[in-house]
């Protein structure tokens, strides 16, 4: 069955939720008639959602033309993002929590932090950036566990016009490595330890693995959490708690190009090592804080969460910017769902009354499997929405998120989008659109889907539709370049498709317009919602001396919705065996990190290939999905016989 196809069961917004949304659906179809209609019209009105040193004359000024693509929103203005985030809420909500921390250990106090308290936090944290040489358009790298001090630090940055790049505290010493020598960091900011679960990651002490293959000119500034104890290279480290009290409390906020880059992101594409996704300041942050506000149907007052990891863009738009920037109260919590049990986050909504609550499928799908018990256990009759982010959520996780989580009564926002789209670009408006599960629906303001024929590249017209997922025009929360390749940036994203941005997706549009993603159409795979470049992870393994050929491949998983499969080809002479094996998953863990650790290496003898040497993929992910029957034409191959003893290899592994 197709995606779509079991659609029988619609659910329209219910009509006491719709008569207190901030969007309808006569309002939806309205102001997205202008958003495509009139871009300049619509965004020139709602950039004034944020405070603008210097007001913007000029809207938008974009082209998708390859060789020439430019993308710039409000151009003219000027403003500062931290000062929309903190400063302009402190005569009306200083003693609003802004954050609220929840901390690992469930004996450990809740925190709440006030705007007045992250106003101070914040500036003595800029000072003390400033104090180490830090200056406007310098790169920051952020290495944290989910703690306030990170949220501090990326609007630090942002307050003296600082360029972050957060990496989440789950990559190696070397994937850090990589990333600050990438962006040339001056400052790399870390904690002594993360805690999660019980278990810790020695933060520090990864980071000054990997300062040793980077310029010994870059500082690290240690925020410490645990206390644990750590190794310190005078001159080099710095405590940031202790120079933070010492710091003034006041920082003034610089006044900044709309266009002045705010973040760096890495993320992994199909080929070559992870890109640097370079968002803006005053597209991003509208665009982050537009679609807090409409796809949540966020009202002054509600306590949202995110369970996403600042280290991931879920994060920065939807924990940090986008709420803030709507003067939220937003929840950061250093956990894990199943620790101490599987009630935890139902006993965190009961406690702090949260309204909306954002999540990804692979975490539903997780504690689904625990039982109905620990969710029945908790109050949940604060929650308003439930959203999900991630991966195209499986009707069985929907329907029970809706029944257990939400008692039928909450809409769910399935949001699609990307590290490099900034905010949510297809999703419903709980007020405002009959969701299907399993669909996320219809386009945000401002964005133009279309579906292309794959190989031709040419749009189709038709209502139903299958084919890629690209888009047409421009929107303020599109990235603007790659850092330091924008001939990659124009590459990647507009050379396969002229003229439209290519998402790397594949979809279906149904009958009545709604969209349905099926998945990556590209050599990306997608475990736990976290993007995974197959390349990356096959370079990894080929970098182990026992090694002589790698390739990597997503199978269907039952929780983590896809998960790593690795052929792996041994030097001649090297001996299979389980140690072998052992030895190559910790190998990868360091070589990236734990998250792309391979659920599942087969050894193969040889791989199937073309004549001209070109590994067949789509045979190996048949292999791995145990679906021996359509394996398609394998005439092409140099030596068909490969495919044979991998089938046998795989059946034989059960
Ligand atoms: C890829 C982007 C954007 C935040 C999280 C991941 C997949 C994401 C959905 C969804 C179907 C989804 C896509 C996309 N994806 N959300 N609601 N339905 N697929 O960000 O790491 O940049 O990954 O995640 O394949 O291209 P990311």
């Amino acid at each position: 069955m197709k995606p779509g196809e079991a659609a029988a069961a619609t659910h329209p917004p219910q009509p006491d939720f719709v008569s207190g949304a901030h969007i309808d659906a006569a309002a939806y179809e309205a102001m997205y008639r202008q958003s495509v209609e009139d871009p300049e019209g619509f965004w020139g009105e709602h950039g004034k959602r944020l405070d603008w040193i210097k007001p913007y004359t000029e809207v938008k000024n974009t082209s998708f033309r390859m060789g020439e693509v430019e993308i710039h929103w409000f151009r003219d203005g000027t403003l500062n993002v931290a000062a929309n985030c903190i400063d302009r809420h402190l005569k009306t909500r200083g003693d609003q929590t802004a954050i609220v921390f929840v901390p690992d250990d469930p004996g450990d106090p809740v925190r709440h932090i006030t705007y007045r308290e992250l106003h101070e936090k914040v500036n003595r944290m800029a000072n003390v950036l400033l104090s180490q040489g830090v200056m406007r358009g310098d790169r920051v790298v952020i290495y944290m566990p989910m703690i306030p001090e990170a949220a501090y630090a990326m609007l630090a940055c942002a307050r003296i016009g600082a360029i972050h790049s957060v990496v989440f505290a789950g990559f190696s010493a070397d994937g850090l490595a990589n990333r600050i020598n990438d962006c040339g960091a001056k400052v790399v900011i870390t904690a002594d330890s993360a805690p999660r679960g019980g278990r810790k990651t020695a933060l520090k002490s990864n980071t000054d693995a990997a300062l040793l293959h980077c310029s010994d000119r870059v500082r690290c500034m240690v925020v410490k959490h645990t206390g644990d104890q750590t190794s310190w290279i005078q001159g080099r480290d710095v405590d940031v708690l202790q120079l933070m009290e010492h710091a003034s409390p006041d920082c003034p906020p610089r006044e900044l190009a709309s266009e002045h880059p705010l973040f760096i992101l890495y993320t992994s594409g199909s080929t070559g090592k992870p890109k640097g996704v370079v968002h803006s300041s005053g597209g991003y942050l509208a665009y982050a804080a537009m679609t807090h506000e409409y796809t949540f149907d966020y009202h002054e007052g509600d306590v949202f969460w995110c369970t996403a990891d600042v280290g991931w863009v879920t994060g920065h738009s939807y924990i940090v910017y986008g709420p803030l920037a709507n003067g939220a109260t937003t929840v950061m919590f250093e956990g894990v769902p199943t620790y101490p049990d599987a009630g935890r986050m139902w006993q965190i909504c009961q406690d702090l009354k949260v309204n909306q609550f954002y999540t990804a499928p692979t975490v539903i799908r997780a504690l689904m499997g625990q039982g109905t018990d620990w969710v029945e256990k908790y109050d949940l009759s604060s929650l308003k929405v439930l959203g999900s982010v991630g991966e195209p959520i499986n009707p069985e996780a929907w329907e029970w998120y809706n029944a257990h989580v939400g008692k039928g009564r909450c809409p769910i926002v399935d949001t699609w989008w990307q590290t490099e789209t900034g905010g949510h670009l297809l999703t419903p408006l709980p007020g405002a659109t009959a969701t299907k599960p399993g669909s996320a629906t219809k386009p945000f303001f401002g964005v133009q889907p279309v579906v292309l024929e794959a190989e031709s590249g040419k749009e189709i017209d038709s209502t139903e539709a299958e084919g890629v997922l690209c888009i047409k025009d421009s929107w303020p929360g599109q990235m603007r370049t790659v850092w330091g390749d924008h001939d990659r940036f124009q590459e990647t994203y507009f050379s396969h498709y002229k003229g439209y941005y290519f998402s790397g997706d594949g979809c279906r549009r149904d009958a009545d317009g709604y969209y349905w993603v099926t998945g990556r159409v590209d050599d990306v795979i997608n475990v736990s919602g976290h993007r995974m470049g197959t390349a990356e992870v096959e370079s990894a393994l080929v970098a182990h001396q026992a090694v002589a050929e790698a390739a990597v491949v997503g199978y269907p998983h039952e929780i983590k919705g896809q998960g790593i499969y690795a052929y792996v080809t041994l030097m001649n002479g090297v001996e299979a065996t389980e140690e072998l094996r052992k030895e190559l998953e910790k190998w990868v863990r360091t070589e990236i990190g734990p998250i792309a650790k391979p659920d599942i290496i087969q050894w193969a003898p040889g791989l199937p290939k073309t004549r001209s040497g070109k590994i067949m993929r789509r045979i190996l992910r048949k292999i791995a999905e145990n679906d021996f029957g359509s394996l398609g034409d394998i005439s092409t191959l140099a030596d068909p016989s490969v495919v044979d003893e991998l089938i046998n290899n795989r059946m034989n592994r059960g």
